[in-house]
């Protein structure tokens, strides 16, 4: 009988082993194939990386990237070495001390309070207490010494907004059963700023703590939206240069890598062509400003509006500075450029009630065009031991008071309260830029960058050192902000500053002829440039400013908020 069972033992046997090495040949064949894939796929990702940041930055770009990231490495290995390392870090402390010295005040009239006072205090006391510490020598923002900073929409706005403060100190909109009006305040705010920045219908929004906040949070919806529609696990975003640092700290909290595109002169505008080579798979987000905060310039938001589209991609305008200047420019009779809604690309704006809202420090917001794009920065919690937890940004329970407080305001001041304001600031920062320009004691040193359309004024110097009209400024008690990458410095004009503006500008006339002076005395007494004796500004950006790897700011700037919690 033909069968398996009566071939021989051994044919049987070598059939089997036979069979066996198949087995053997074909497992390793697919580890092979497996180990191949696995291979392929990894070159294909490097590939397509090393594509994009070719097409990205050009072999140019990517070469001066190289050299950029190789200096800094290089320099940062010199400074850990031992002698310079003991160096740096004993000016850095001599710095921090000096600092602590200015900030801190200490000697034997000084009262702290490092502890919990064993018996409460009475309410005089405090009342006695808080009277000193508003009174504290400080750069005077009531004369309109401080350039930003300080938006308040005069002392009657502020009476009402402490008068609202009382009403809701304990009111939080976690809770909206509770505080019903807090809930019904809060969304009448977004109703009003998204109706103010044309907003189609279904567009949404949420108040925030913040420009910063708001910034994040739109961050974050374009990262999750980006996720869930399109599976990106790599998200990058591309920022004009000048774009508020609040984008970067965003990509530090959320992971997303960011790409600078700059902004030349002499539009000081983001550079659209840039933008568009940036572009890849993994984008998640365009960003422009509307106005940005080192130039006060509007991006061309048209032009990014329109590479959105064509490109399906989210689009933010940060108008946290802007806020309520910008969109009524045109009713204050000012020219301005199409930054909002209207401009079909745009899927969402960042708006500071806090800055030329008036409304109390503490408040923003962020708008979306759509709710679906809102959801996507909602925090939800269906299974916590707690209860189910749902809020809508970062922060968990909120002021109550400070909503009222921007309701307030909103209402207060209405639309003719604010293009009355707009045509008081914006007119203003106009003054001081067309002085600049003209005025033959300031313009054959200063010159005003790009061209601003809202209250910021940036200018630099090409014959003198822009740090030392800074410092020379704040000796005369004027706080202005020094810029870099170009150096410069600018003033972001606010309703108090309008009063002082004609002094600012003489002020200025003088700073700048002093440091011409300067200038001659060095040039004929043939010092080098280190010979000169430095301010703050001066020092700060002059000299730390050029280095090649920028530790030993960073190292500064940590001990510089260490400082700030000095008791
Ligand atoms: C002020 C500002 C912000 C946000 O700042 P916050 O201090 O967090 O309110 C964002 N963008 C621009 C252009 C700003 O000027
Ligand atoms: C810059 O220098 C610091 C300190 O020496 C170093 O830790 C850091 O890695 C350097 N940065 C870069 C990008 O090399
Ligand atoms: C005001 O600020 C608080 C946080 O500081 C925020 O919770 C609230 O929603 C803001 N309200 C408005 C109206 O902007």
């Amino acid at each position: 009988m033909p069968g398996s069972s009566r071939l021989p033992i051994s044919l049987r046997d070598t059939l089997r082993a036979q069979s066996g090495a198949a087995r053997g040949r074909l497992l390793a064949l697919n580890i092979d194939v497996f180990r191949n894939i696995i291979f392929f796929l990894f070159l294909l990702r490097w590939t397509r990386r090393a594509f994009y940041q070719l097409r990205g930055r050009g072999v140019a770009g990517s070469i001066v990237d190289a050299y950029v990231a190789a200096r800094r490495t290089l320099y940062g290995i010199f400074l850990r070495l031992p002698g310079v390392r003991t160096k740096v870090q004993t000016q850095i402390a001599e710095s921090l001390l000096k600092l602590e010295r200015r900030l801190v005040p200490t000697g034997p009239g000084v009262e702290r309070t490092v502890a919990l006072p064993t018996e409460g205090w009475s309410e005089d006391r405090v009342r006695a207490a808080l009277q000193t510490m508003e009174g504290m020598e400080h750069t005077r923002w009531e004369d309109g010494r401080v350039s930003g900073a300080v938006y308040h929409g005069g002392e009657a706005l502020l009476r009402l907004q402490t008068e609202a403060f009382g009403k809701f100190t304990v009111a939080n909109p976690i809770h909206p059963d509770v505080f019903p009006g807090v809930r019904k305040m809060e969304a009448e705010v977004v109703a009003m700023v998204l109706s103010l920045f044309n907003a189609p219908e279904g567009a949404a929004g949420v108040t925030t703590s913040g420009g910063t906040e708001s910034i994040l949070m739109a961050c974050l919806s374009a990262r999750q939206k980006a996720f869930v529609e399109r599976g990106v696990t790599e998200p990058e975003m591309i920022l004009p240069e000048t774009a508020h640092t609040a984008f970067r700290k965003a990509a530090e909290y959320f992971k997303i890598k960011i790409h600078l595109v700059a902004c030349k002169a002499p539009h000081y505008k983001v550079h659209l062509p840039s933008v568009s080579r940036l572009i890849n798979p993994n984008t998640i987000l365009l960003v422009g400003s509307a106005p940005n905060f080192p130039h006060g310039i509007i991006d061309d938001i048209s032009g990014l509006s329109r590479l959105a589209l064509r490109k399906k991609l989210p689009l933010h305008v940060d108008c946290c500075l802007g806020s309520f200047l910008v969109p009524l420019l045109a009713k204050a009779g000012f020219e301005t450029e199409p930054f909002d809604f209207r401009l079909k690309g745009v899927t969402s704006i960042s708006c500071d009630t806090h800055k030329y809202g008036f409304a109390p420090k503490g408040n923003s917001t962020v708008l979306y065009r759509s709710d679906a794009l809102r959801k996507y920065q909602y925090f939800i919690c269906a299974d916590w031991s707690g209860g189910v937890y749902a809020s809508p940004s970062i922060a968990g329970s909120r002021p109550g008071a400070l909503i009222a407080g921007c309701w307030a305001s909103l209402v207060q001041q209405g639309e003719s309260g604010y293009v009355d304001s707009c045509h008081k600031i914006v007119g203003a920062a106009k003054k001081i830029e067309s002085t600049i320009r003209e005025d033959p004691n300031l313009a054959t040193d200063l010159k005003v960058i790009g061209r601003p359309l809202v209250s910021v004024v940036a200018f630099l110097s090409n014959s003198l050192d822009i740090y030392d009209v800074a410092d020379g400024m704040g000796e005369k008690g004027w706080h202005l902000n020094a810029l870099q990458n170009p150096p410069a410095i600018h003033v972001a004009v606010t309703l108090p500053i309008v009063v002082a503006a004609d002094k600012l500008i003489s002020d200025l006339v003088e700073v700048v002829e002093e440091v011409r002076e300067k200038e001659r005395k060095r040039v004929a007494e043939g010092k080098g440039k280190k010979g000169a004796v430095k301010g703050d500004a001066a020092a700060l950006y002059g000299v730390a400013g050029s280095l090649p790897n920028k530790s030993v700011v960073v190292d500064l700037a940590k001990g510089f908020l260490d400082t700030l919690y000095k008791a």
